[in-house]
């Protein structure tokens, strides 16, 4: 004769293995969503779209249609220091490739025990191309950047443009100097020859 039991632990060790087969299959499936929501790398790149503001599903800020116009008051990059968020009742600014950009509204974000507060009162142009948060990326040197990383870099500069004020330009930006110095160079190259 069958044993009842025999039957009982028979169905129970089927139902098991089931299970175990469904967390198995749901496993990748559940880590490749959560990665999709929250991984940031993807963001900049799908941000410098115009599908940005299209994804209603986007966790970043959508564009904003209350941007004042530009301003273009000077900053040294010492002076940016002052606008890092340490001092209360100061604006936060963020500067990318030279251009300032007020990010104070977002003061959870930017200031001092803000996720990105590595970004404030400085210009850590090559730290967002590399998307990396280390102190020693957040440089305003940008141009030993490789191209993806560059393309990285001006999707969030596009991406401040729809969102932030620009509140002024960095004229000791490096790449501002670099500029200068050819400039000068070629002044000087001109001038030689006129006198040949
Ligand atoms: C585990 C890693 C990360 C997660 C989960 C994450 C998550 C997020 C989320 C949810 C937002 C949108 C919401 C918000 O503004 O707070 C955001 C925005 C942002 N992320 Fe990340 N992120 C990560 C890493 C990074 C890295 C490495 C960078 C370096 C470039 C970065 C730069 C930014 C910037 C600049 C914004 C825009 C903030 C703004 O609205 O002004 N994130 N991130």
């Amino acid at each position: 004769m069958t044993c009842d039991c025999h039957s009982v632990w028979a169905m129970s060790d089927s139902f098991l293995s089931l299970a175990k087969y469904a967390v198995v299959l749901l496993l990748p499936v559940v880590f490749l969503a959560h990665r999709y929501y929250r991984s940031p790398a993807p963001a900049p790149a799908r941000l410098n779209t115009s599908s940005t503001e299209e994804k209603p599903k986007s966790i970043m800020q959508p564009a904003r249609e209350d941007l004042a116009p530009p301003k273009d008051d000077p900053f040294t990059l010492a002076q940016l220091v002052e606008f890092s968020g340490a001092q209360p009742g100061k604006p936060i600014y963020v500067s990318i490739k030279g251009t300032v950009f007020d990010v104070t509204r977002n003061a959870q974000v930017y200031g001092p025990d803000g996720s990105y507060s590595i970004f404030a009162g400085k210009d850590a142009s090559k730290g967002l191309g590399m998307s990396s948060l280390k102190p020693e990326d957040a440089v305003p040197e940008y141009s030993d950047l490789s191209e993806a990383d560059r393309k990285v870099l001006d999707d969030w500069y596009s991406f401040f443009l729809k969102r932030y004020n620009i509140v002024g330009k960095v004229i000791d930006h490096p790449t501002v100097l670099a500029a200068e110095k050819e400039a000068a160079q070629k002044a000087e190259e001109d001038k030689v020859e006129a006198n040949l």
